[in-house]
């Protein structure tokens, strides 16, 4: 069987690119993530994959004069490790619509809300201060515009009367760590069409289709 590769961006924590090293080792997608790269310095992230044994590389979005030299030495780079598969795993880098392009359909991010709704920063807060009841995260291959773009999967959960930021960001993240490996295992399974706004699911049984709600 061959594995598909992926290569992860990651800009600090790196938690999502831990569960997704643990689900392969777990065998629970037939890809590889053979390169992880970060736009800064020490990070967790970088920590996480030399631990997994993964090779690791900095591109110092600070180094670069415009946005645009940042993003093509950033496709060097990725170019370079030859990724089947691209995953924006918080990533907190805009990419320019060149950059994306280059990677039309093997391009994914998971994002902490339930997308159309909370694109941006501070989703939780955001989320709080609306007295919005239901939360969740969202992977997505991505377009141009930021947060937007045709939707893989959706993990949802109810807000509660005591959540706070930190208590609504934990629980949220857990649902991410599930969603980011189905997604992969989808993607490298063929199971993803993309269909102009939409994906849909080729030759899956019904009880394999999207993730249900927490
Ligand atoms: C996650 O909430 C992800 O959805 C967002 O940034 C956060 C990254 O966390 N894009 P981690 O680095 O994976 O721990």
């Amino acid at each position: 069987m061959t594995l598909a590769r992926i290569t992860v961006l990651c800009s600090g924590r790196g938690s999502n690119l831990g569960s997704l090293l643990a689900a392969e080792r777990a065998g629970a997608f037939a890809g590889s993530v053979t390169h992880v790269i970060s736009n800064r310095p020490g990070v967790g992230a970088l920590a996480i994959a030399r631990d997994y044994g993964v090779s690791t590389e900095v591109v110092d979005h600070k180094a670069f004069a415009t946005r645009e030299a940042f993003d093509a030495a950033l496709c060097d780079a990725i170019d370079r490790s030859s990724p089947d598969l691209v995953v924006l795993a918080g990533f907190m880098r805009v990419l320019g619509a060149a950059a994306v392009g280059r990677y039309t359909g093997r391009l994914v991010n998971i994002h902490p809300s339930l997308l159309p709704s909370y694109p941006g920063l501070h989703t939780h807060r955001r989320v709080l201060a609306d007295g919005a009841t239901i939360h969740g995260c969202t992977v997505h291959f991505v377009t141009p515009e930021v947060d937007v773009g045709p939707i893989i999967a959706q993990s949802a959960l109810t807000v509660r009367d005591d959540d706070d930021e930190a208590s609504l960001a934990a629980r949220v993240l857990e649902l991410e760590h599930k969603l980011l490996p189905q997604a992969v295992q989808w993607f490298c399974a063929g199971r993803l069409a993309i269909d102009g706004p939409r994906v849909r699911f080729v030759d899956a049984p019904a009880s394999e289709r999207r993730a249900g709600a927490a």
